[in-house]
């Protein structure tokens, strides 16, 4: 009997000990799950913060490999930068601090739409409410315009914070890692059939293509708006971009010569 008794007490004991266990580390599952978000957040930042100190110190060289690496770097930094926001949202939206809703899965196409539009509106009435107190401005006595300009550098500020705050739902709503992973996955989308127009499987001979000039005689920016335009017909009709710049006023040597060409197996005009 005693015996038994003995067993008995053993086996409760143990039982007590794996319950405590058990309690023990449920409790403890967050904060250690947290722990590996925060590693990894510690880690990124190092890693981040060696890469700007790398990116620093190729920059002031002025070697033409270096720079080359100073492009690999920056996008490298970039994508470790994304990585640790990425993370810190989903720490905080997991937290459930800072008043965030946790991350959901993806936001209705109505309740999408509908922020968007607020956001548009809200820009538009800014704009048109702008122009509108100005115009008053210009008619105005010097006596009158002084507190007019009042009214409207007190508008301008209301009209920012709004913004501020409409742009700031996307912050709380819980929708946010769901718009970054749409963002990067139309972002593959695109570049992927970008590449593919291209670089035609077919001989570039064989493919028809769209040739554009860039040398407009414009400015910088006018001629690269042109090319842009140029590619968007391309794409559009489904043909390859040709860029012919041969010759090109801001560098004679051509486009490629600087940046990397548009295509790599198919560069020549039919013409
Ligand atoms: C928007 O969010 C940022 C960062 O959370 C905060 O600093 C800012 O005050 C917010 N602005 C408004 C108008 O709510
Ligand atoms: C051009 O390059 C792409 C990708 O590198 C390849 O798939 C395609 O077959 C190439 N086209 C020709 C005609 O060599």
């Amino acid at each position: 009997m005693l015996l038994f008794g003995n067993k008995f007490y053993l086996i409760f004991i143990s039982l007590w000990i794996f319950g405590l266990y058990c309690i023990f580390t449920s409790f403890h599952s967050t904060p250690n799950n947290n722990k590996v978000f925060e590693d990894r957040i510690e880690y990124l930042q190092n890693e981040v913060d060696s890469l700007r100190q790398k990116l620093a110190q190729l920059q002031s060289g002025n070697n033409i490999n270096d720079q080359v690496k100073v492009g690999n770097e920056n996008v490298q930094c970039q994508t470790l930068e994304n990585e640790m926001k990425r993370l810190k949202r989903a720490l905080r939206s997991k937290n459930g601090g800072d008043g965030t809703t946790s991350s959901r899965e993806e936001p209705s196409m109505e309740y999408e739409k509908l922020r968007r539009k607020i956001e548009m509106q809200a820009r538009e009435l800014t704009y048109f409410t702008t122009d509108q107190l100005n115009k008053i401005s210009g008619k105005l006595t010097d006596d009158d315009k002084q507190k007019w300009d009042n009214v409207i550098l007190r508008f301008a500020d209301q009209s920012r914070v709004l913004l501020a705050s409409i742009r700031n739902i996307t912050e709380v709503d819980g929708y946010q890692l769901w718009r970054e992973r749409e963002h990067a996955s139309l972002s593959k989308l695109m570049q992927a059939r970008l590449n593919s127009l291209q670089s035609p499987i077919k001989p570039c001979e064989n493919v028809k293509r769209v040739t554009c000039n860039i040398n407009k005689g414009c400015g910088y920016g006018c001629e690269i708006h042109h090319a842009m335009h140029c590619f968007h017909i391309a794409y559009a009709i489904g043909r390859p971009l040709i860029l012919f710049s041969d010759g090109w006023r801001y560098n004679s040597g051509g486009f490629d010569q600087i940046f990397l060409p548009p295509s790599q197996n198919c560069t020549t005009s039919s013409a």
